[in-house]
């Protein structure tokens, strides 16, 4: 046996003629192809091509994962395409040796195996994955903007066929061990304890490599593929439009112009990928991953942990996020005042495990987990106790109140209002100090994000301590200080009141609703109010109008009075078939004003720019990452702030002021935009 070792790789020869090459990435966690692993990678080949071994296994030899791609933080230092390009054939240069090798080659993945990651096991002729939930294949490139660039286009399409390779390529979605096996992505699925016997064994007497079926081919035919390229499209097109998100489009028309042609689809993908990597959309949806990992960074150096969380009311919110804590791993008590409303808390979380959890034991597990507790006896025991019962200063006082003796005297106490300051609930409190607000949003199952909620009085170690546990329970941590309406509802406010008030105007909601997914967000304004419901709007709405400089709607109060409250009540703005709003065709005749969406983001981006000012939260940063994962701000755009960078301050300066003298005050630029108008000349 002889060992090699460099910095991030090791290579062992061992005594049966097998050459082991081990990923450890150095200084990291988690294996990532950095531009100096990919040279000692290139390195490590040339010796095998020099010397070839029996066969060679690539394997990780971290305690988790295979490899999870490509080094983002990497994608930011390109200066042009041209310098992008030159590192893309780089790592093509590699995989290409990688994949012309003689001798049989292994990728044994267990765990994460995504991105270049994948595209580096695809370069090996047998591809051996455990059997482990947490083994996950996928190309999710789409998602950060860019497509497969290490030759996962061409290889992925070659290995499982058009239709399934498009799919898993187009989705960015990624697959279990056992659905890889089936796609004919991995030659073998087995359990952990053969891995490397099975490894071994295909090394020494390697299986012929079948090839695919005629049917699983056939789309590849040269007049077939512009048809199904068209449907592709179609299908694309319903969820990213090509505007917005061009690198879906790229691969289907690198695929239909040059499948014939491997090498040249390859020189072509590679170009593909440089010109997009460079592109606004990347560059904004990298950045966009790399400021969840800076929310995921907060409660890094914490090694706070939670067990016990104890729920104190059971209505819309409790029982969602009592359910989620229980499906994320937590024991959970429940309580409410009645056994019907705890009753219809697990019934709801029910739904939720079977929904996600799929397998019966699991199911039971979680539900065995969710304790509910009518007389709260849970609170002595309890890590965290969150408190979601009526929006009401007076009733919550009094819980807390009520509540402070009987938990131990580390236990953090949350809230999850929406409106009322720390200061006004702690103000009953012994310690104020322990009281941080978690605001999560609704539907709790599906929002990443959590305000964690801190004023003067809140000790700096509840509120690192309110981060772990958000990261813990798999979502976003923001710290907002305690200003009316936080980060989120505040910015959101002013553009839904705006949506309300073109409405009253008369503009069709459906025209509404366009400008702004037309702009890049995932639902409308008008749909976005009747899904969170007019009444919760309303009341919010009426909350901030105590603060802020806004004017409830008539038309809003109208509609809730009468019982027309959105999506619950099956009818608001829309009418709801099933849960789904019928849109009606607006009248042809009907010509819409032009400042439907200048309206709208005017207010929104005003509002932004007031919350940096007030220091609701840390920075532009943190501002854009919460506008993004809690509302959905058009990702590809980076967030609110960076757009207000990217369109230029002085240019809605000016839309807002034509803004203001046509339709009043209400579009009056924040001072704050003098502020950052110097910031943005100073940086030019
Ligand atoms: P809800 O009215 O659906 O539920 C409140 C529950 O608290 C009821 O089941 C009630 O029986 C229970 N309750 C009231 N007083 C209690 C007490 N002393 N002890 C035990 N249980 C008690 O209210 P929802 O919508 O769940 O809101 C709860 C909190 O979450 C509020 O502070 C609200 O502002 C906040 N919030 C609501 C959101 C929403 O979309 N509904 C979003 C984010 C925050």
């Amino acid at each position: 046996m002889t060992t090699k070792s460099m910095k991030n790789w090791k290579l062992e020869h061992d005594d049966d003629g097998i050459a082991w090459l081990y990923l450890d990435k150095h200084d990291a966690g988690t294996n990532v192809l950095s531009g100096e692993v990919m040279e000692e990678l290139d390195q490590a080949l040339l010796e095998i091509v020099n010397q070839p071994p029996r066969a060679l296994v690539i394997l990780s030899a971290k305690e988790s994962g295979f490899i999870a791609g490509a080094d983002v933080t990497e994608f930011q230092n390109f200066d042009s395409e041209e310098a992008a390009l030159e590192k893309i054939r780089y790592a093509h240069g590699i995989f290409n040796t990688l994949a012309g090798l003689s001798c049989p080659t292994i990728a044994l993945i267990d765990g994460f195996c995504l991105g270049g990651g994948l595209e580096l096991a695809l370069a090996c002729r047998y591809r051996i994955a455990v059997d482990d939930p947490a083994t996950r294949l996928g190309l999710p490139e789409v998602r950060l903007g860019i497509h497969p660039g290490f030759g996962g286009t061409v290889r992925m399409i070659q290995t499982v066929g058009p239709l399934a390779g498009l799919d898993l390529i187009l989705t960015g979605r990624s697959v279990s061990a056992r659905a890889a096996r089936r796609l004919g992505l991995v030659t073998y699925a087995v359990p952990r304890r053969h891995a490397l016997r099975a490894a071994r064994e295909v090394a020494l007497s390697p299986p012929a490599v079948k090839p695919l079926s005629f049917f699983k081919t056939l789309p590849n035919l040269r007049f077939l593929r512009p048809l199904l390229a068209r449907f592709l499209v179609k299908k694309v097109s319903a969820k990213a439009p090509r505007a917005h998100y061009p690198a879906p489009y790229a691969v289907i028309d690198l695929w239909v112009n040059d499948f014939d042609k491997p090498d040249r689809m390859l020189e072509k993908e590679a170009a593909s990928v440089a010109g997009l990597i460079v592109g606004r959309t990347a560059q904004n949806l990298v950045r966009v991953f790399l400021l969840q990992e800076q929310l995921k960074a907060r409660a890094k150096d914490s090694d706070y942990t939670v067990k016990h969380v104890h729920v104190i009311g059971a209505g819309v919110m409790g029982a969602d996020i009592a359910a989620w804590c229980a499906f994320r791993g937590m024991t959970v008590t429940i309580q409410d005042r009645q056994h019907e409303t705890l009753a219809r808390a697990m019934g709801k979380a029910s739904k939720l495990f079977k929904r996600r959890l799929k397998d019966r034991l699991l199911v039971q597990a979680a539900m065995d987990r969710l304790v509910p507790d009518l007389r709260g006896d849970g609170l002595k025991s309890a890590d965290v106790v969150i408190e979601a019962i009526f929006e009401d200063v007076q009733v919550k006082q009094d819980l807390f109140k009520s509540i402070e003796d009987k938990v131990r005297p580390d236990t953090i106490l949350a809230t999850n209002t929406s409106s009322i300051p720390l200061a006004e609930i702690g103000k009953v409190l012994k310690d104020p100090a322990r009281l941080i607000g978690l605001h999560f949003f609704n539907p709790v199952a599906k929002m990443p994000l959590v305000e964690v909620v801190h004023d003067k009085k809140t000790s700096a170690e509840y509120v690192s301590h309110g981060a772990a546990f958000t990261k813990a329970i798999g979502k976003l941590p923001l710290p907002v200080t305690s200003t009316p309406g936080f980060l989120v509802n505040r910015v959101l406010m002013p553009y839904l009141i705006e949506a309300v008030t073109l409405y009253a105007e008369g503009v069709p909601p459906v025209l509404i609703d366009r400008a702004a997914t037309r702009f890049g967000m995932p639902m409308g304004p008008i749909e976005l109010a009747d899904t969170v419901g007019l009444d919760i709007c309303l009341h919010v709405a009426e909350i901030l109008a105590e603060h802020m400089d806004i004017e409830v709607p008539q038309r809003l109060k109208d509609m809730v009075s009468r019982g027309d409250l959105g999506k619950k009540s099956g009818r608001g703005f829309y009418v709801f078939k099933k849960g789904k709003p019928v849109k009606p065709t607006p009248d042809r005749r009907y010509v819409a004003p032009n400042d439907i969406l200048d309206r709208l983001l005017c207010r929104y981006l005003n509002e932004a720019v007031a919350c940096l000012h007030d220091k609701v939260v840390a920075d532009a940063d943190h501002l854009d990452a919460g506008m993004i994962f809690g509302t959905g701000f058009a990702p590809f755009r980076g967030g609110p702030m960076k757009y207000i960078e990217t369109r230029g301050v002085d240019q809605l300066l000016l839309i807002m002021e034509t803004l203001t003298e046509k339709h009043g005050e209400r579009f009056k630029p924040h001072p704050a935009w003098r502020e950052l108008k110097t910031n943005t000349e100073k940086q030019a």
